[in-house]
């Protein structure tokens, strides 16, 4: 219903990635920033969604976290992650909108590549079933490959992710039409399919708005690093509405 409502209205949500938060009160141990009031905050600026990635090593988020924004969250709450025993268990315990999945090995500084919906399906199978039984939607980390989209439809994802680092980085240096073809491909493609889509990883002020205007089915964009970093200079506020300009 979501789904068909933000496709008619082609609106794409920002969902803003708090993980930065909690790395930088965790350099200093107590509660500064305070996470759950950053994420509220968040909200009240504008943002439709919060996205946190809890990592096996808690090293930004931190399982207790999780539990507390969901209690207090009002718009979507997006868990990525490696689908580990542990993961599972809390995403099936606070029950968020979506469960993104993603598969990084512990101790990885950040993702770097899709899943591997072929030799994976299986598993993603397996885990895509039990967290839909949940009545979570599901969101699978892919490379804009065809081969791999198909194969995340296969494993009946409500959606896939598109992992857009590539794209950030030849935005620089071939140019945004050369940078955004593949992508442009594989939303197509997932369209046909029937994949919902999301998209995420390095997108900025610079690249978002030409991602968003030439992917016309975007649902979400998550955006962490260069959000945060933009709201050391201009504010969390005015970031998170220049951000929400761009996906207009
Ligand atoms: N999507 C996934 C799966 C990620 O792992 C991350 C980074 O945690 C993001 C989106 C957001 O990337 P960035 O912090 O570069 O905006």
């Amino acid at each position: 219903m979501r789904y068909a409502l933000c496709a008619m209205l082609k609106m794409t949500h920002l969902s803003v990635n708090i993980n930065k938060f909690a790395t930088l009160r965790n350099a200093r141990g107590g509660n500064r920033p305070d996470l759950l009031q950053a994420a509220k905050d968040c909200e009240r600026f504008g943002a439709q969604g919060i996205t946190v990635h809890p990592r096996q090593d808690e090293r930004h988020i931190r399982y207790q976290d999780v539990s507390g924004l969901a209690t207090i969250l009002t718009t979507e709450f997006n868990i990525e992650g490696y689908p580990s025993q542990k993961w599972l268990n809390i995403v099936k315990k606070v029950v968020p909108a979506q469960a993104t999945l993603v598969p990084d090995k512990p101790g990885q500084l950040t993702s770097d590549h899709g899943w591997d919906t072929i030799n994976e399906e299986n598993f993603l199978k397996d885990i895509v079933s039990e967290l839909k039984d949940s009545g979570i939607r599901t969101s699978i980390f892919v490379d804009p490959v065809e081969k791999y989209i198909e194969g995340a439809a296969k494993v009946d994802t409500n959606r896939i992710e598109l992992y857009t680092e590539e794209y950030a980085k030849q935005y620089r240096v071939l140019g945004k039409e050369k940078a955004l073809a593949p992508y442009a491909r594989s939303a197509k493609f997932a369209g046909e399919l029937g994949l919902g889509i999301n998209a995420g990883h390095d997108l900025d002020l610079d690249n978002l708005k030409y991602f968003k205007d030439n992917i016309p089915n975007l649902l979400e964009v998550s955006i962490g690093h260069a959000l945060i970093c933009d709201a050391i200079y201009l504010g969390l506020e005015n970031a998170i509405q220049l951000y929400l300009r761009e996906l207009i």
